[in-house]
């Protein structure tokens, strides 16, 4: 098995996010999803009809319920158990945001409870042995920031980056790895872009000014964290496609595929390349491009409908390496898979994936799947089961999928 060329300190995990697992958070998003549960349960079938899985689903998207985070995993609260699965699964490495909304909840005042929950949290990875990998933000912002504006003000970024100074003088001597920021492509795309997400603009030059805000909000957290440690490793985590031209001889479809990678892939991470020291990087996605439309095969999709081809993650992987010669970290990677029924062959195809990039020359340093558990998948809700851990939000269990059994037994430690 491919394993045994992964470098001997490979770090093995999974990846999760405040908003999404903790439960009881209160922020941007949770006030939009008391706002707009209602109306995205009576737009489900508009929005999900058309899944194969559709008769399964129904019964839970048109549930308003399902568009609440609401109590989430209870991870705020059951996050021993949760590290103990991680033992359980022979992982050496977690991924987790830090809620900013909880750290300050009103401009200003710091909440000592909120961080002495998190040093305890770090206590108990350290005490299992487990690397955090702490994410400042994942999306998620305190309600007084959103209400000045977010990071669609230049003059916004110095809340941001004060918080990373709290952060890091009261977590940094903890740490080895830290992300600042998570795909800003994505964020600012759902959020300014399409109108999808909080606070759903749709406005291209408040989305530019945002990306560049975030390129800001990157370097001066960079700086900060440095300044305060300079050990710590630096980096952030990018959403990156694998573009391709669906006919490699159309000139029109090899164009489009390029601007596609340079603008979602690349344009960022070209700003920061120098306040880097190693990219994150989540996969999740290989686009053929024919003209300017996506033409994916049909099959295979997962639950959400979207094509797989976790294989991408070889030529991602090369592609960022040629351009940055930065080690790298796949700090995201998965699908919603309810019934497990595509996991393990997606988690085959990617560590055989990461191998390839390994041999072809690739700095590669660990392996975070998306996600430990089932979690609040954003404007979809809770019906997308992207957990190696399934959970039951009635009773709160979590229960192994075959597929992280898998997984477990091809890490082999030391
Ligand atoms: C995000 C996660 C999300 C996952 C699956 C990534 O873009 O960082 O928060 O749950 O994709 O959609």
């Amino acid at each position: 098995m491919a394993k045994r060329h992964f470098p001997k300190d490979f770090l093995w995990g999974a990846s999760t996010a405040a908003h999404q697992v903790e439960g009881n958070t209160h922020n941007q998003w949770s006030e939009w999803e008391q706002r707009h549960a209602f109306q995205l349960a009576a737009a489900a079938p508009d929005r999900f009809q058309s899944l194969p899985n559709w008769p399964i689903i129904q019964p839970l998207v048109t549930k308003p319920e399902n568009y609440l985070s609401a109590e989430g995993a209870a991870h705020y609260t059951r996050y021993k158990e949760d590290f103990a699965l991680l033992k359980q699964l022979n992982l050496n490495a977690f991924r987790f945001s830090i809620e900013w909304s909880r750290l300050e909840p009103t401009e200003g005042e710091w909440d000592e409870a909120a961080f002495t929950h998190y040093r305890d949290y770090l206590a108990a990875l350290q005490a299992a042995g487990v690397e955090p990998i702490m994410t400042f933000w994942h999306w998620t912002i305190p309600t007084w920031f959103t209400d000045r504006g977010g990071f669609s003000r230049r003059r916004n970024v110095r809340f941001f980056s004060r918080f990373v100074q709290k952060v890091t003088e009261a977590y940094g001597s903890t740490l080895h790895y830290v992300l600042t920021i998570n795909e800003p492509n994505v964020y600012t795309a759902f959020s300014y872009l399409n109108g999808e997400w909080p606070p759903q603009t749709k406005n291209p030059a408040t989305a530019l000014s945002v990306y560049l805000n975030l390129v800001q909000a990157h370097r001066e957290a960079h700086r900060i964290i440095k300044r305060l440690k300079p050990t710590l490793q630096v980096g952030m985590s990018m959403n990156l496609a694998d573009s391709r031209p669906k006919n490699a001889h159309s000139l029109v479809s090899r164009l489009v595929a390029f601007m596609a990678d340079y603008f979602w892939n690349r344009w960022f991470l070209n700003r920061i390349r120098r306040e880097l020291d190693f990219i994150g990087v989540n996969y999740y996605f290989t686009n053929y491009y024919q003209g300017v439309r996506v033409r994916n095969p049909a099959k295979p999709i997962n639950d959400m409908g979207w094509y797989m081809e976790p294989s991408g993650l070889a030529r991602v992987l090369e592609t960022a390496w040629r351009h940055y010669r930065l080690p790298l970290m796949v700090t995201e990677n998965g699908l919603a898979d309810a019934n497990d029924e595509s996991r393990q062959w997606w988690l085959e195809q990617s560590l055989e994936a990461m191998q390839q990039a390994v041999d072809n020359g690739v700095d590669l340093r660990g392996y975070l799947h998306w996600s430990l558990l089932d979690n609040f998948e954003w404007s979809s809700g809770w019906w997308p089961k992207f957990g190696l851990v399934a959970v039951d939000r009635r009773t709160m269990k979590r229960t192994v999928r075959p597929s992280a059994r898998w997984l477990a037994k091809q890490i082999v430690k030391g």
